[in-house]
């Protein structure tokens, strides 16, 4: 029977699937991802916090463990991710400037270098635009070492690696609304900045964190355009965290399936036809490891169902949905 990753392929795209090692505990969850997907990236073992909780005191035990279980199984891992506001380890949070440049330059050189040749592409910076769209992230990289950082991280990475291909990941860039055509001109401007400069950036990561319902994206009629726009700058483009918010939809099973699977086929028939997207990554594969029921709990306290297959592991509408768009050519 068809898989996500067998219709990505025969359209020269790669389906990937976020994991985390406690989810792979589980051999059926286990089998689901690697007969679906061609590519795993970390769900939490790549952030800061987990790889050096003390200053100089690397752990690379837990993502190194899913990097073995990638190539046990044919398939391949990207980095997730170098340099973000969140999942920090508090030492970081605490280093004035100079010595702030300088632990993030030793964390690029050392956990890029620690891959170097063995991840295809990494996040380097993550989620640097503003929520309300209107410039940088006022996070603690801009208030202490200045919009530089953004550069820095990403020559730093490129010397650490030189293969790699360099990634920068950003949500809220899908819909139609008017906070996310501010966030695409605050982030066209970066990278237009960027590439004037001669900075090594390879692809944008567009999360795509949608929502059937609710007040997040569900419609996608500016996409392609904006997708033209960043294949202007030559770069790829990965759809890296996708997966569909059911919060705001009544409790009825089918209703909320059907919702999610409109989704789903909408943002893919907006997505297939750029020729620089590479790569799909859904940001789970099963309805039972989504983030969004601890971050996002529906008011009813019923589970969640946002990925490609149920909490069983089994097929439903978005499972066809997904297919039936990957199919067509
Ligand atoms: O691993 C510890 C565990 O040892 C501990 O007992 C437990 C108690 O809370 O926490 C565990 O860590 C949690 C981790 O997920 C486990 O996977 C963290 O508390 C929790 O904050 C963490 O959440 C992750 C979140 O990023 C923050 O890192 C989510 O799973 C993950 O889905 C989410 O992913 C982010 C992307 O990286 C960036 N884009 C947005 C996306 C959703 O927020």
């Amino acid at each position: 029977s068809p898989t996500l990753q067998g219709l990505a392929a025969a359209r020269g795209l790669v389906w990937g699937t976020a994991v985390t090692n406690d989810q792979l505990q589980n051999p059926d969850l286990q089998r689901l991802v690697t007969s679906q997907s061609g590519l795993i990236v970390p769900e939490s073992e790549l952030k800061w916090d987990g790889v050096e909780a003390a200053p100089g005191r690397f752990d690379f035990s837990a993502p190194d463990r899913l990097l073995a279980f990638a190539r046990e199984h044919g398939l391949v891992m990207r980095g997730h991710t170098l340099l973000w506001h969140e999942q920090l380890p508090g030492w970081v949070k605490a280093l004035p400037a100079a010595e702030l440049d300088k632990a993030l330059a030793t964390y690029i050189r050392t956990v890029v270098g620690h891959y170097r040749g063995k991840l295809p592409s990494w996040d380097v910076v993550n989620e640097p635009i503003a929520d309300d769209g209107t410039g940088l992230r006022r996070n603690l990289w801009l208030e202490r070492l200045g919009p530089e950082y953004i550069a820095s991280a990403l020559t730093r990475a490129h010397q650490a690696d030189p293969k790699a291909a360099l990634v920068i990941n950003e949500y809220g860039l899908e819909g139609d609304d008017a906070k996310t055509a501010r966030k695409r001109r605050s982030f066209l401007a970066l990278l237009r900045q960027l590439r004037d400069r001669g900075v090594p950036l390879n692809a944008v990561g567009l999360q795509a964190h949608l929502y059937a319902n609710g007040s997040g994206a569900t419609t996608f009629r500016t996409l392609p355009v904006f997708l033209r726009e960043l294949a202007a700058l030559n770069l790829d483009i990965y759809v890296t965290e996708l997966d569909v918010n059911d919060r705001e939809l009544p409790a009825a099973i089918p209703e909320r399936d059907r919702a999610v699977a409109e989704v789903y086929a909408a943002f893919l028939a907006a997505v297939l036809p750029e020729p620089r997207l590479k790569l799909i990554t859904s940001w789970g594969l099963s309805d039972r490891t989504t983030w969004l029921n601890s971050f996002f709990p529906r008011a009813d306290g019923l589970p969640q169902r946002p990925l490609p297959f149920d909490a069983n592991n089994q097929a439903k509408p978005a499972t066809l949905a997904i297919m039936a768009a990957l199919g067509k050519s």
